[in-house]
């Protein structure tokens, strides 16, 4: 095979493919404000990417309430979130896909490159099956079975694994600081939707601005720099 390839490219979803990000931001609002907890959009950033307890316990550390749950209590809180959450996304329908994601991951896929999914939200099959693109991704990671968070690379390892990609052949998007570190930790090529992602190999400000054909131009420029082409 030619070094001039892609195996794979896997794909966050939250704030990648939909913008569920801003729901997680309302879910965890409303929960702070019922906790007496001061939350913003800003320290919202730092859960991007982040899974549902670990979320919480920042949110609580933040509001010196670190030990002022019980696992039981801090169950049921992750819980109540996870309902207000529930009840937002009930409206997702396929026009909530961020604008030209579908477009794209068509594209990739009819080059027949394998599309993944590495979302650590335990919704994601919900999500996907609202905005009816299911059909599109040849693997998703099962977020009830990786151990390690972002930045952590298990994830997308493990996505890459399961479509039997070779993680220096392969890109990975994502809207988070610790997905972009999570993606560049597994030795792919991360491509940052969001202009603070200044860490990113190729960043892009929003979604309408991911061309296929720059993403190739980038990845393999890089592949030349690391002497992989
Ligand atoms: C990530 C989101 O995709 O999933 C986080 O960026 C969220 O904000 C995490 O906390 C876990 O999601 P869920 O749906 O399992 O609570
Ligand atoms: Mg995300």
């Amino acid at each position: 095979m030619t070094s001039q390839h892609i195996e794979a490219v896997v794909f966050d979803l939250d704030g990648v493919i939909t913008d569920t990000a801003h729901y997680h931001y309302l879910a965890w609002k409303q929960l702070a404000d019922e906790l007496g907890i001061h939350f913003d959009e800003s320290f919202n950033e730092n859960l991007k990417g982040v899974s549902r307890v670990e979320s919480l316990t920042l949110i609580l550390a933040n509001g010196n309430q670190a030990d002022a749950y019980t696992n039981s209590e801090i169950e049921d809180l992750a819980n109540r979130k996870n309902e207000y959450y529930k009840r937002l996304i009930q409206q997702l329908a396929p026009e909530d896909i961020l604008p030209g994601m579908k477009e794209l991951i068509e594209e990739i896929r009819s080059e027949s490159i394998p599309v993944g999914l590495a979302s650590v939200s335990k919704n994601a099959q919900t999500v996907l099956h609202a905005l009816e693109i299911e059909h599109l991704f040849d693997y998703c990671a099962d977020a009830a079975k990786i151990k390690q968070s972002k930045p952590d690379p298990e994830i997308f390892l493990t996505v890459c694994e399961a479509l039997g990609a070779d993680p220096a052949h392969s890109i990975g998007v994502e809207d988070a600081k610790v997905g972009v570190q999570s993606i560049q930790a597994s030795g792919m090529f991360a491509v940052g939707v969001g202009s603070y992602l200044k860490q990113a190999d190729l960043i892009v400000n929003d979604t309408t601005e991911l061309s296929w054909t720059q993403v190739k131009h980038a990845y393999f420029n890089s592949q030349q720099r690391r002497g992989l082409s």
